[in-house]
């Protein structure tokens, strides 16, 4: 169910009773650096976050409070997903190939339909009441190829007042003819989107090379001119993902030392640059990525389903490069955060390292918020902040009412929910303040 916050007018001041757990700073030490409420008490004003702290210490000083209570329910910032392709939702789980087949087999001749701005928008209706059923609250998106799909999509976030960054895919080479862009019309038409959309309401613009092998060097040229042009869009591709795909961009691109040279060559490596995946790097990839203050999305749903490959999480933050998590629907199996944190703790398993749920949770809200230069906005519940935020009930069947009864500390609550959970467990979800996905079950 999708709530028309038109019809629903939300004013005054909303308190909001729950376990209220969230990161107020930039963390070293995620696993121990939460702010945690048993009983807590968010208050939200036009929008934004006014008050945040204990029920009990705090309800008095409030007359007139809209009082939603959600006792013994878990609100946590809105998730932040940082890779994702909005013209593969309906692909979800395709068979049995590893990236570039799956790329010619199912990607190439979906992505096609959005051709059809009719098509594109249905489809970005259908996409965001997936984001919500799921409590995230914004991410950063390819779109397809086509410049109308890209405005649909940003049509459709602005309705909602969503806090969306997301681009057009360019691509001109090594994918069908019926998908292809130019250098020319790449540049142009990203630059019309960046002037219709960038700064507009919580829309930003991503200049979306898709990744190297479909990009020629003129159109890459053309991209990072336009990055340089607009200091403050931010910059998304993929990267070392799959080895088939590494040494295709070694025999096209043969005088860089390595992949993210390619990128970097034309300026296309900075801070409020994602690279997707990045699991297959050499030593020198790393230290400029580091170096540029670019940052990795960690998709383990992704990785594990096209046989892609373990990412070294640990090697990353010894680098101090900002790391996301993000779902990468359609190559990932599912819109939930939760069940990536889940994926991701399996995939540091695989590696000998234990992810603190802890330390997932802070790398798809306030983790992932700072490596975009987000955090006055989105990642956590400071006041001051947009009222971003899910409502979850930990307790939403049986098995979870059996698990839960004996639970003890947020760590587990989270740890829990990220192997059982998933939009299951969303009871709401806010945006700015407004209901944007209310379960049927209950509405405080
Ligand atoms: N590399 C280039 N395009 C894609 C895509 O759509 N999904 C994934 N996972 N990898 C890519
Ligand atoms: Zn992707």
């Amino acid at each position: 169910m999708l709530v028309d916050v038109k019809q629903k007018p939300v004013t005054g001041l909303q308190g909001y009773r729950a376990k209220i757990l969230h990161f107020p700073q930039r963390s070293l030490s995620p696993k121990n650096d939460y702010c945690y409420f048993d009983d807590g008490l968010l208050v939200t004003h036009n929008g934004k976050i006014a008050f945040i702290g204990d029920y009990k210490n705090n309800i008095n000083q409030y007359d007139k409070l809209d009082l939603h209570d959600y006792s013994g329910k878990l609100l946590l910032p809105g998730f932040i997903d940082s890779h994702m392709h909005f013209p593969q939702t309906e692909m979800l789980a395709s068979f049995g190939e590893q990236l570039l087949d799956w790329l010619t087999d199912y990607t190439f001749p979906t992505e096609h339909k959005f051709v059809d701005y009719t098509y594109a928008q249905a489809m970005a209706d259908v996409f965001l009441r997936q984001l919500f059923r799921h409590g995230t609250t914004s991410a950063m998106i390819y779109s397809s190829v086509h410049k109308g799909a890209a405005d649909a999509l940003f049509k459709a976030a602005q309705k909602n007042n969503m806090l969306l960054m997301a681009g057009k895919v360019c691509m001109d080479r090594n994918c069908p003819d019926w998908l292809q862009d130019c250098p020319q019309t790449a540049q142009r038409e990203s630059a019309e989107l960046i002037n219709a959309w960038h700064g507009k309401d919580r829309l930003h613009y991503v200049i979306t090379p898709r990744f190297a092998p479909t990009s020629s060097e003129a159109q890459l040229a053309a991209l990072g001119e336009l990055a340089q042009q607009y200091p403050s869009v931010f910059i998304q591709s993929h990267l070392s993902e799959n080895h088939d795909e590494i040494a295709w961009v070694k025999s096209l691109y043969p005088k860089h030392k390595h992949y993210l040279d390619v990128y970097d060559h034309f300026g296309l490596v900075r801070k409020g640059a994602v690279f997707g995946h990045a699991i297959h790097l050499e030593t020198d990839e790393w230290q400029c990525l580091a170096e540029r203050g670019a940052s990795i999305a960690f998709c383990p749903t992704s990785n594990l389903f096209l046989g892609s490959g373990l990412f070294n999480l640990a090697k990353a933050e010894q680098h101090n490069i900002p790391v996301m998590l993000a779902t990468d629907v359609g190559g990932g199996t599912s819109f939930s955060m939760l069940k990536t944190l889940g994926e991701a703790y399996k995939v540091c398993q695989l590696q000998g390292n234990q992810l603190d749920p802890m330390h997932g949770l802070y790398l798809m809200t306030q983790g992932a918020a700072l490596g975009l230069g987000l955090e006055e906005h989105i990642g956590n519940l400071n006041p001051g902040t947009d009222a971003d935020f899910v409502i979850l009930d930990p307790e939403f069947d049986e098995l979870t009412q059996l698990r839960f009864k004996h639970h003890n500390s947020p760590q587990d609550l989270i740890f829990a929910l990220s192997i059982l959970g998933d939009d299951r467990a969303t009871l709401a979800t806010y945006i700015a303040g407004k209901p944007v996905y209310q379960a049927d079950r209950q509405q405080p």
